[in-house]
């Protein structure tokens, strides 16, 4: 495959946050790779801006051994790391007080695009917008990239757009979901609305149910504190998984537009119907033998919080009235492993006789590891005898297919360089947020309210015992949690 890197215009890219994990681990890495394929002009330049007091010579030593630790083709890339380093600065700055901010407008270059990445805590959001404002740093072309949690609720989501709408409009916010980065992720739109052959089936009349997975083997260790503030339905429902649904069940937008895009987003929001209790499980890994369980990394032996949670879905609309959404996100299960399984109905009549263990037709698009995506398909057992039917996959690997990809880029990258480009299409609108918020809201409430222990499960298993009842009571069955 022939890959094309269009460079983007040059470039003021001020991190906040710019010693913290994030910055270290995928935001310097990903723009020295963009950097080192030829994306991000000579003429870029990325200042840090954080509490530590450093000076930029110590700026750039911390970068050079973040990008050998997290950055794989740095190494034996010297001359190449030193080109991207020497376009780092850094600053001081005190982002609620008034120290470093006029230093950094000092440094703020006139004609090339400001972009400003709030690496921090989302408490901060507020007052750096203020500053940029006051301090004259922020332009009407700049933008704005903040990073989830975008609020824990609706009402502090709304209180977080409100600080940002105070000094930017809307067309520069950059609310980061980093699955939308995700190649796989855009492939979905690509594999509905560039191909005819699915699109007529793509509906309540010949699809049964969809399932989304997105499954971790990890557990919490180290995030506890923060993890058990939020919990699987915060963590990744709210956003990473209905990021898959929206784009699993949205209307064809009638453009590449971010408007378009987005407003197809939110209608599958708003659709969505109530969720019984009955149609929710929680769970929460258990610790055994030497191994610790969920509470152990928590630190809070009477934790509530759920590390697993998986949930019926109903959208009130026309496509899919009738058609399920299963959800189903979990920590320390079987395998780390992500995808969306599309379950078409059976055949209206059927003339052979009936085969135990046939499944029917699925359409499985596998978002990691191992891209890809797989059609099960119904054929006749070959060899001689009666007829017997039997299930075969035509499979294909997206690496296989398209070659390993040379150019394979982490989420990071694609999306700080769309921040960049100004395209706004794989980032989250304020209304879009909002609405999803208010839909998980009203369900975690529901288990807020009755006080609710979550099922434990054991770690390495595909999550407690009544989220396979979720679907047998339909008459229906997970896909095996797979590596
Ligand atoms: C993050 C969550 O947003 O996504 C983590 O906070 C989770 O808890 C992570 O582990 C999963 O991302 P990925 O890209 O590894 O699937």
């Amino acid at each position: 495959m022939v890959s094309r890197v269009i460079p983007v215009d040059p470039f003021d890219l001020v991190i906040f946050g710019a010693t913290g994990d994030l910055a270290r681990r995928k935001i310097l890495p990903g723009l020295f790779h963009r950097f080192a394929v030829g994306q991000m002009p000579e003429h870029a330049r990325i200042v840090g801006a954080a509490r530590s007091d450093l000076d930029r010579a110590a700026f750039r030593d911390l970068v050079g051994g973040s990008l050998l630790e997290f950055a794989p083709q740095a190494s034996g890339q010297k001359g190449l790391v030193n080109r991207f380093l020497e376009k780092l600065d850094y600053v001081r700055v005190d982002v609620t007080g008034t120290k470093g901010w006029p230093e950094l407008a000092e440094l703020m270059r006139p004609d090339v695009i400001r972009a400003f990445y709030l690496s921090v805590s989302p408490t901060l959001f507020g007052a750096i917008a203020d500053n940029l404002n006051e301090h004259g740093i922020a332009t009407p072309d700049s933008r704005i990239v903040v990073e989830k949690p975008f609020g824990h609720d609706l009402a502090s989501a709304k209180a977080l757009n409100a600080d940002l709408l105070n000094g930017f409009a809307e067309h520069q916010i950059y609310r980061i979901d980093h699955y939308l980065g995700k190649e796989t992720v855009q492939n979905l739109m690509a594999l509905r609305f560039a191909n005819s052959l699915w699109e007529p089936l793509w509906n309540s009349t010949h699809v049964d149910h969809v399932q989304i997975t997105v499954a971790e083997s990890l557990g919490v260790e180290g995030r506890g504190g923060y993890y058990d503030r939020s919990g699987a339905m915060r963590d990744m429902v709210q956003n990473h998984l209905m990021q898959l649904l929206c784009l699993t069940a949205m209307e064809p937008p009638s453009r590449l537009h971010p408007n378009a895009v987005r407003d197809e987003k939110v209608k599958v929001i708003e659709a969505l119907e109530p969720v019984e209790p009955a149609d929710i499980v929680r769970g929460q890994y258990r610790g055994k033998g030497a191994a610790d369980g969920y509470r152990d990394h928590a630190g809070d032996p009477d934790s509530r919080t759920e590390s697993f949670v998986a949930i019926k879905v109903n959208i009130g609309n026309w496509r899919w009235a009738g058609t399920p959404f299963y959800l189903r996100t979990g920590k320390k299960l079987r395998a780390r492993t992500s995808e969306i399984v599309v379950m078409f109905r059976d055949p209206p009549h059927m003339m052979f006789p009936k085969t135990e263990g046939l499944r029917g037709n699925a359409l499985i698009i596998r978002l990691q590891p191992d891209e890809g995506i797989t059609l099960r398909t119904t054929i006749k057992e070959p060899g001689p005898g009666g007829l017997r039917l039997a299930e075969v996959t035509l499979d294909m690997t997206f690496a296989d297919a398209l070659g390993p990809h040379a150019e394979a880029q982490d989420a990071y990258e694609r999306l700080i360089m769309d921040v960049i480009r100004g395209d706004q299409t794989l980032f989250m609108r304020g209304d879009e947020v909002e609405a999803a918020w208010a839909w998980a809201d009203q369900i975690i409430a529901n288990w807020e309210d009755a006080r609710q222990h979550p099922a434990p499960y054991d770690a390495g298993s595909s999550g407690p015992e009544d989220a396979l009842m979720l679907m047998h009571r339909d008459g229906r069955r997970w896909r095996e949690i797979e590596a």
